[in-house]
């Protein structure tokens, strides 16, 4: 099975061709290999200070054809040689979504080929078997990003249990609205990481958001809030006689609370299912410090896997790893699909999501922190 993937969810326009080697059932990924990936991210966000829907869109459109291109010519293949098409289908910016997903149906239509949407989190924890050939279920995963903060169960490929979420702002977005208060280009997210190896620890106190819910069995015991974190830092900002004496400090603490949160709910969900492994994934499993830390809490319990910084990104190698693993299992999509911002996560198990489990369509607008 050999695949044109294409992923325009966001900000990045990206395109890939995948083939898998392997076999697809509940515990064997297909053994994807990504033939190409090109990763074209968007510039012109920066100005803002976050993503602008419109502008993405926009952007999406004009260079979309070139980036498939360059996907095709790096592989060595043509369409008329490949098996399918996929493209994200949600969740997301719509519009963003629009373009990828109606040119990607487009392109399969006019080559009597078959198309498939894929949900773009199940995209995030196909990447890391891109990767790690022998990554198998069952598993937890982390999903980290600018627009997504989940913990899921996974006892299977194809099975996923969000088991929490956050119920306002995404990890990454936390990141990049704290980048922003400290004067930071967006995203602050690698800057920050950066500065706080600089900061000593401690001196400010901010609070560990919903931590405290851990153990209580309740709805909230996995669930993440990250903008009272934020408010936090905003105060200890404004409060600050010379910000430039403060911002490695404030990065340190900042990213200290952010991630104990992470790491504390991750290890215990591990813990309480007996997972041998966890797999993080989304922009935020680029930040070293956050994995180290994992790996520390649950050295000799399991073993954390994250993709390189270019698949942990969007990118659509991901989506073709998972597609191709469902076109191999004989899915295909109808003609008539169309892309959703609020996709809700395929073939969930157990409890129904809550509106906040689902990835915001629109979490990381240009907006005021
Ligand atoms: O997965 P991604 O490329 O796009 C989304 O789906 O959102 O994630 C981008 C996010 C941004 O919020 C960025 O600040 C964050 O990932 N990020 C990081 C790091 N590298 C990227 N956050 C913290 N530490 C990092 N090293
Ligand atoms: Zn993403």
């Amino acid at each position: 099975m050999r695949v044109l993937a294409i992923e325009t969810s966001c900000d990045e326009t990206s395109a890939a061709v995948v083939r898998t080697d392997g076999e697809a059932g509940p515990l064997a990924h297909g053994d994807p290999v990504a033939e190409s990936v090109v990763i074209l991210s968007q510039d012109i966000h920066k100005i803002f200070g976050g993503v602008v829907p419109e502008l993405a869109s926009r952007a999406h459109l004009t260079a979309l054809p070139a980036v498939i291109d360059q996907a095709l010519a790096q592989a060595g293949t043509t369409l008329e040689q490949l098996d399918g098409i996929v493209a994200t289908q949600g969740p997301g910016l719509v519009g963003a979504l629009l373009v990828g997903a109606m040119y990607g149906k487009g392109l399969a239509w006019t080559l009597s080929k078959p198309f498939l949407g894929v949900h773009h989190m199940e995209g995030h924890l196909f990447a890391a078997a891109i990767e790690d050939r022998t990554l198998k279920p069952p598993f937890v995963g982390l999903l980290v990003s600018g627009g997504h903060t989940q913990l899921l169960d996974v006892p299977e490929w194809g099975k996923y249990t969000i088991v929490g979420a956050t119920k306002d702002d995404a990890a990454g977005e936390a990141f990049d609205k704290v980048g922003t208060l400290l004067g930071m280009a967006y995203p602050g997210g690698p800057k920050i990481e950066k500065l706080a190896k600089e900061g000593r620890p401690g001196r400010f106190k901010f609070p560990r958001p919903m931590l405290g819910e851990l153990g209580h069995r309740g709805p909230d015991e996995y669930a993440f809030s990250f903008s009272g974190l934020k408010t936090a830092v905003l105060r200890a900002v404004q409060g600050s006689k010379d910000l430039e004496q403060d911002r490695a400090d404030l990065c340190r603490d900042f990213q200290d609370a952010a991630i104990e949160v992470l790491v504390e709910k991750t290890a215990h969900l591990t813990e309480a299912l007996g997972y041998p492994t966890v797999v993080v994934g989304g922009g935020v499993a680029s930040n070293q410090t956050l994995l180290a830390a994992l790996r520390k809490r649950l050295e000799g319990n399991a073993r954390v896997l994250a993709g390189s910084l270019r698949l942990n990104q969007d990118n659509a190698a991901m989506i073709g790893a998972a597609g191709a693993w469902r076109m191999l299992r004989g899915e295909r999509s109808g003609w008539d699909i169309e892309p959703r911002a609020d996709l809700p996560v395929p073939e969930l198990v157990g409890q129904t999501p809550r509106r906040c489990d689902a990835e915001a369509p629109r979490r990381r607008d240009a907006e005021t922190p």
